[in-house]
């Protein structure tokens, strides 16, 4: 009977549609008849028995049951409440949950496999926490480092983002609900709840939604959560382009769409109309409020059935009445820990690394003075609402501090202001570690935190830490913690190895101490530009209430400005080497999926193991319209022993290629002569190839 309902998203792997069936009393299709016809028959019953009343009270949120944020379902039907919880870095729910790194470390992976992991990891304690949506992923783009929320989000590029999107909703949907947000154009925190953002439809389709079509279309996310700000002149959550055309109609998106918290839903009849299925948190503008104009006729009784359709249907997708899959013995287990520590460890990028001065060999040392206040500050990230409490954090001084034991001295300085009595400890360490950068006070949530970053350098406090440590000590390491681009231009020559390690999550000191003493090899990728200024990138206005979202930013940018990064996309060090050549290409399969599978082979030419991301980008020479100098269209991470060669495979779907046109409201894949050209950062591309497309053509949806 279970292979008879088709489950597009793919909660609890096998067993649980035929417990779906059990529990809403759904009945087989032994007779081969359509599975999906079988899953929305149930859903037309239950719905077809319920008032308009209890129809109206599941479009807003009723508070808390418990988990922080309930939708009430239709109890005398056996159809289960929504139990809603934060967030993209850990469970808010219950405490002492497993507390990730950021979203923006997790992009630095540039591992889709790990991040699928991690979302396992939330979607498991999240259904022993009592809830059943996550309030994540965030896949807002990273268009400018200035964001207060950029540590949610995975980077600055479409293609990246999309794939680490997808393999997070997908793993946390093997247990829950995931909730894809902020649709769309999020992009400034301190004027959020008003901003209107004047996004052209090529930009708006190119650069500001894919990744949303690929969480929904991919990744089969069961629900989106819209923006707080106005996208040309309409509030998001009322937006009929953005929410009934695009997203429901275009995409075919069969879950539900709910609003932002406070002031993200703005009205009763155009919200309803423009397909916002859910209010949260509370009653505002939906309830009694909706009631009136739908027995008015103002809003069609359809549009309410088919809001309760698409929540009913993810209900009996997901078995939501059921008591949870997993208990309490996975939150924070030793299992999560650990892949809270690999991510970490895969997400830290070596930025920096003059005169092999990391790893550090434990054995030819005897004193390291870990200095700076965050060097035994538990520094995890916003307290917004992404912040989690889980039960300790490892700082990068007790890291460092169980890494080494015994065999040398740590002579720990807490603090950025140094006195002479300091700077002796120092002048007299075989290395200094600074561990430095910013914290919740600099960036975060716009209103319940930080806000927007004004400036991208560190304080003058802290950037004359790095200066005066660097002066008294030759071999002097930062460990770098923040969310997103930091200038760095006034210390970074000073010194001789540079560790970006974000906001790490929990396990964040073990992996630091790992990534210092070479137990573990650096293998994280810049998933956004440096810049050496903030002048070299677009505008950014946090006070502003009307903002245009140009097509170029990021690398982007950089590269159409003929400008040079502090440190370019895609780029990261490792403690080995590697060789890569043997480009090829394959479209043998050319046809309907007209799909160039590149090839090329990697070698480990270092002595010790370590992780290479093959990166794929391509130019249009001679496009109509303005395209990027080069985009991202595949990667693939490589695990590699030394002397090892392994062939990596990239697939380029050829309708990736295609740009929005406007006039025909059509994508459009056009005739040209692409190049390809492949490496290991959007800056160092040895490989290169063409990919002819002879005739342009339109493309449905790529
Ligand atoms: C944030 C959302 C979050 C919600 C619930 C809002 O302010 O923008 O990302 O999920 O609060 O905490």
């Amino acid at each position: 009977m279970i292979s008879c309902i088709e489950r597009r998203a793919s909660p609890f792997k096998t067993s649980c549609l035929l417990l779906a069936v059990a529990i809403f009393g759904m009945t087989g299709c032994e007779d081969g008849s359509d599975p999906n016809a079988a899953l929305e028959q149930r859903v037309d019953e239950l719905v077809s028995q319920m008032t308009l009343e209890e129809k109206i009270l599941q479009m807003a949120g009723s508070g808390s049951n418990g988990a922080p944020f309930s939708v009430p379902g239709v109890e005398r039907l056996g159809v289960p409440a929504f139990e809603m919880s934060d967030g993209p870095r850990g469970v808010q729910a219950g405490g002492g949950t497993t507390q990730l790194p950021v979203g923006m470390m997790r992009g630095a992976t540039w591992d889709p496999e790990v991040e699928r992991r991690v979302g396992e990891v939330m979607g498991r304690e999240l259904r022993a926490a009592g809830a059943n949506i996550l309030l994540a992923p965030t896949i807002n783009i990273l268009s400018h480092p200035s964001w207060g929320r950029a540590q949610e989000t995975y980077g600055e590029d479409v293609h990246h983002l999309s794939r680490m999107g997808v393999a997070f909703v997908e793993g946390v949907q093997e247990y829950a609900l995931a909730n894809p947000k902020h649709y769309a154009a999020n992009n400034i925190e301190n004027t959020r709840f008003e901003v209107d953002v004047n996004v052209d439809e090529r930009t708006l389709r190119e650069i500001y939604l894919p990744h949303f079509r690929a969480a929904v279309l991919e990744g089969n996310a069961a629900s989106v959560m819209t923006a707080y700000n106005r996208v040309n002149g309409q509030y998001c959550g009322e937006n009929q382009h953005l929410v009934r055309e695009i997203l429901k109609t275009e995409w075919g998106f069969d879950g539900f769409a709910l609003s932002d918290w406070i002031l993200g839903t703005r009205s009763t009849v155009p919200s309803a109309l423009a397909g916002l299925d859910i209010e949260m948190p509370v009653t505002m503008f939906y309830g009694e409020s909706l009631l009136e104009p739908v027995v008015a006729g103002d809003v069609p009784e359809e549009l309410i059935d088919d809001a309760i359709r698409r929540m009913v249907r993810k209900k009996l997708q997901f078995r939501l009445d059921e008591p949870s899959p997993v208990d309490a013995s996975v939150i924070a287990s030793d299992e999560h820990l650990a892949v809270a520590q690999e991510a970490a460890e895969k997400g830290a990028v070596l930025l920096k690394n003059d005169s092999a001065a990391l790893p550090l060999d434990e054995s030819a040392l005897s004193r390291l003075a870990v200095v700076g206040l965050l060097a035994d500050t538990p520094n995890t990230g916003d307290t917004g609402s992404s912040n989690t409490s889980p039960s300790f954090i490892i700082t990068p001084l007790q890291g460092i501090e169980e890494a080494v034991g015994s065999a040398l001295t740590i002579d720990h300085i807490g603090k950025d202001t140094l006195d002479p009595a300091d700077e002796a400890v120092i002048q007299q360490a075989d290395a200094a570690i600074i561990v430095t950068g910013l914290t919740s006070d600099d960036e975060g949530e716009g209103l319940i935190a930080a806000g927007d970053r004004l400036e991208l350098g560190l304080s003058s406090e802290r950037v004359a830490l790095i200066q005066n440590v660097a002066a008294l000590n030759p071999r002097t390491i930062v460990v770098l913690q923040g969310g997103s681009a930091i200038t760095m231009g006034d210390w970074l020559p000073d010194i001789e190895a540079l560790l970006m390690a974000w906001y790490p999550g929990q396990m964040g000191g073990h992996a630091i101490a790992n990534l210092l003493f070479g137990d573990a090899n650096p293998s994280g990728k810049l998933p956004l530009t440096i810049p050496r200024s903030v002048d070299d990138l677009p505008p950014f206005d946090a006070e502003s209430t009307s903002v245009t979202y140009q097509y170029f930013h990021g690398y982007r940018h950089i590269d159409r400005e003929g400008l040079d990064p502090e440190f370019e996309f895609g780029f990261g060090l490792s403690y080995t080497t590697f060789a890569i050549d043997e480009l090829r290409a394959d479209r043998s399969n050319a046809g309907a999926d007209d799909v160039v599978r590149f090839s090329v082979d990697v070698t480990n030419t270092g002595s010790v193991a370590g992780a290479e991301v093959v990166q794929l980008y391509v130019t249009y020479p001679g496009s109509a319209v303005a395209r990027a100098n080069l985009e991202l269209k595949g990667f693939k991470k490589v695990l590699l022993e030394p002397g090892e060669t392994q062939t990596v495979e990239i697939k380029l779907p050829v309708n990736s290629l295609a740009y929005y046109d406007v006039a025909e409201s059509a994508w459009v894949l056009e005739g040209l002569t692409h190049e390809v050209h492949v490496g290991t950062s959007s800056r160092d591309l040895p490989l290169s190839t063409t990919l002819t497309v002879e005739e342009a053509r339109p493309v449905a949806l790529y």
